[in-house]
């Protein structure tokens, strides 16, 4: 099966003044806009994510700093470098996630629906045995 994830760089509207990226619901982004977090002041070392999500649709940008997202559908695994703010990875189906931030990075996350705790996949175990379903 293909990646849960894809990653995404976006168009950078640059010109002397400095760059400019602009994301539009349905357009750079691939869903409905419901939510938008962002992880900011990162304990050093300590790593953020650590779970996966059963419908939650996600774009990851980093908009300061940079930022390791690594990711693993159960067949495929990756580690993605964010390291501009005109990169993103989509994610659309379930993926262990695990985050490493840089000191001061700031990664915002888009998502097509509310916080639920339902939603979440916060075990190994509880992600293993969802996408064996
Ligand atoms: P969590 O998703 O576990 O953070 P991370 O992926 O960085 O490890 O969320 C941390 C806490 O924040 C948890 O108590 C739930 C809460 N939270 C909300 O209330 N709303 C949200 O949109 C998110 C993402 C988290």
């Amino acid at each position: 099966m293909s990646k849960a994830w894809k990653r995404l760089e976006y168009n950078i509207i640059g010109d002397q003044r400095g760059s400019l990226v602009a994301l539009e619901t349905c357009k750079e982004i691939p869903f409905d806009i419901k939510r938008v977090y962002y992880i900011y002041e990162n304990q050093k070392g300590l790593t953020r994510g650590m779970h996966a999500h059963k419908k939650l649709q996600q774009v990851l940008i980093c908009l300061s700093g940079h930022c390791t997202v690594h990711l693993d559908d159960g067949e495929n695994k990756e580690s993605i470098e964010l390291d501009f703010p005109h990169k993103a990875i989509y994610i659309n189906r379930p993926a262990w996630r695990e985050i490493d931030m840089s000191p001061g990075a700031v990664l915002v996350c888009l998502a097509n629906e509310s916080y639920s705790e339902e939603d979440y996949l916060r075990t190994r175990e509880e992600f293993e045995n969802y996408i064996k379903i």
